[in-house]
């Protein structure tokens, strides 16, 4: 099952039960939001989870690309990608939990024919402040799905303040033996669809008010859940990955976790790039040169004349249609290259630098603050030149 097929039964399945599709937004919030990204479906729906009235009515689907650099540690394990698209649901002050975890079962065992024995639910088990989710823990106990009670872990919120709520989350199983223990015990549980009660906010003391209407929130990770159905390993098995397994491999062989990370973060800087975002100091440039100068420093661990000039034209056009970005691809070509360029000159005058007898010692907090501030080397190339992480600069580009 193709993902495009997978994300089109989805959104089909919530228009037959009265929502209303809305386009999904870029993956940069509005001016104002402190956040950098866009990290949920919900994200640019907050205005009304907090009341506004939706011109587009109370029930809601859409199909959302999401970037979480939260995660970028985790990126090149089996579930984990910075740009990945969210399938998600809202209830704005219309239907409550139970229903939508039942449509969520429905969908997932009739509309996409997922073995009901191979699922498993969390709830909300209650704290001192909110009490336990009793509603949700009664449907999968009705539906005859195994449900775990945990705290911390159901409980979603976007930030630090605004919407949150306790949520239920459905696993499926990924293992090769018949299922066994539960999601917090046995990671070959995998999180697919996560279902909010958004209705609360936290305020900056850390207070919860009611928000002023009960929402329901839920977002489903497309390419996880593909993967799980298509019967791969991972994400970067999934038909989104077909082309840059096909054409990467052969033009820089490297071992299986790089290639996750060349994957990932090629795919998410084209996007990103898609979206308007040029490499900066600062912010969302700032996280675009992150991604690209870790694609760098991978590529050339091995074969320092490796460049982006090779990167197939095709996986650029390939990600641009997919999340639907109408973009020059030899733009982002450009702008690649022009980072890759850049950052092969700070690498050579970080080398030069750093070679120069001053810094032929252990350095200390005031010989970092000099090599930024007086060189534009930042403190993380500054140690990677040190521990000799980053190695000869390419030759080529
Ligand atoms: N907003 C919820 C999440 O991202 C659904 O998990």
């Amino acid at each position: 099952m193709k993902t495009e097929h997978i994300a089109r039964t989805f959104v089909e399945y919530f228009e037959e039960r009265g929502h209303r599709r809305v386009t999904g937004s870029t993956l940069l919030p509005p001016p104002g939001d402190p956040v950098l990204f866009t990290t949920s479906g919900m994200h640019p729906l907050t205005p009304y989870l907090e009341g506004r009235p939706h011109p587009d009515g109370r029930r809601l689907v859409n199909v959302q690309r999401c970037l979480r650099t939260t995660d970028l540690e985790e990126v090149g394990d089996a579930t984990h990608l910075t740009v990945f698209e969210m399938l998600g649901t809202w209830s704005l002050g219309d239907y409550e939990g139970p229903e939508s975890l039942d449509w969520g079962y429905g969908l997932l065992t009739e509309g996409l024919g997922v073995d009901p024995g191979l699922l498993h639910a969390t709830v909300f088990g209650g704290d001192d402040r909110t009490g336990p989710d009793e509603a949700s823990l009664e449907l999968w106990q009705r539906r005859g799905v195994p449900v775990e009670r945990t705290v911390r872990d159901n409980w979603w919120s976007n930030g630090p303040t605004g919407p949150c709520g306790p949520d239920s989350e459905i696993f499926l199983w990924s293992g090769d033996t018949p299922p066994r223990s539960t999601p917090t015990r046995d990671d070959r549980w995998v999180e697919v669809w996560n279902h909010v009660m958004m209705r609360h906010r936290r305020l900056d003391d850390g207070s919860l008010v009611p928000l002023p209407q009960r929402n329901i929130d839920t977002g489903l990770g497309l390419e996880r859940l593909a993967s799980l159905l298509q019967g791969k390993r991972s994400v970067y098995e999934c038909d989104v990955f077909d082309p840059w397994r096909r054409l990467v491999p052969p033009l820089w062989p490297l071992d299986e976790p790089s290639l996750r990370v060349t994957y990932d973060h090629l795919r998410s800087a084209v996007v990103v790039i898609g979206d308007g975002v040029r490499p900066g100091n600062t912010g969302q440039g700032y996280v675009l040169r992150r991604l690209v100068r870790r694609v760098l420093t991978v590529l050339w661990r091995e074969d320092p004349t490796r460049t982006l000039q090779d990167l197939p034209t095709e996986l650029i056009e390939h990600t641009l249609d997919h999340f639907r970005q109408d973009v020059d691809p030899g733009d982002v070509r450009g702008t690649l290259l022009d980072e890759e360029r850049r950052f092969v000159r700070l690498l050579e005058r970080g080398r030069r630098v750093l070679a120069r007898p001053r810094f032929r010692r252990p350095l200390e907090e005031d010989d970092l603050r000099y090599l930024h501030d007086t060189h534009g080397l930042p403190r993380d190339l500054v140690m990677s030149l040190r521990g000799g992480r980053v190695i000869d600069s390419p030759t080529k580009g």
